[in-house]
């Protein structure tokens, strides 16, 4: 009988451990699906590099600067840099006309973490920045805590006066 007693108890401390070592792995699991989701969870700057104007503005700024005429080579070929450059004379858009064909895509709905255009708690910590900074990214873009803003949100055909007035436009707005 005491035998018996004894295998039970042994049986018990068996199990207590063996709940402790369950407890334990349990708990690392879901430690790594956290780190996992944390390294692996940004689809948002995957999301940026899909956007068409912003992969065509790098194609744009990748362009090779020469390239190599061999005889017989049509000298048109050769050089469509040139031809890629946008008259600067253009018509001058306002920051309305900007922000609607280039910021409301992301600025207008709050896309991968975009603050809003008329979100007042949004803007002020960035309006507190200083102008200067706040163009500064908009025109070079830059990678932020909230998510990426591509240089002149991917529209690098606009000039920076351009952007300027998006930015004064949304900040305008969102007072
Ligand atoms: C592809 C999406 C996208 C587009 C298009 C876009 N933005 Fe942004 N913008 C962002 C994101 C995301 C942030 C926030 C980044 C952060 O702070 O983490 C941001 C932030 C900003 C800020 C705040 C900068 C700061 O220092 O806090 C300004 C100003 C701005 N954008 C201006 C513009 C203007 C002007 C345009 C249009 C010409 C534009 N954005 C188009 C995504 C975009």
């Amino acid at each position: 009988m005491s035998s018996h007693d004894s295998s039970q108890s042994h049986d018990q401390s068996f199990f207590n451990v063996f709940m402790v070592v369950m407890g334990v792995l349990i708990g690392i699991t879901f430690f790594l699906i956290l780190l996992a989701r944390a390294i692996g969870g940004d689809p948002q700057l995957a999301w940026v590099r899909e956007e068409p104007d912003f992969v065509a503005a790098i194609d744009a700024r990748i362009q090779p600067v020469g390239r190599v005429a061999l005889p017989g080579d049509q000298l048109e070929q050769a050089a469509p840099a040139v031809e890629a450059v946008p008259a600067p004379a253009a018509a001058k858009l306002t920051g309305e006309q900007v922000y609607n064909a280039a910021c409301f895509a992301c600025h207008g709905a709050g896309v991968g973490g975009a603050p809003k255009m008329g979100d007042a708690a949004a803007w002020k910590p960035r309006v507190a920045q200083g102008t200067a900074t706040l163009n500064k990214h908009a025109v070079e873009g830059y990678q932020g805590s909230a998510g990426f803003m591509p240089p002149k949100g991917g529209r690098v055909d606009l000039s920076d006066d351009e952007i300027i007035a998006a930015v004064d436009f949304m900040v305008g707005k969102s007072g």
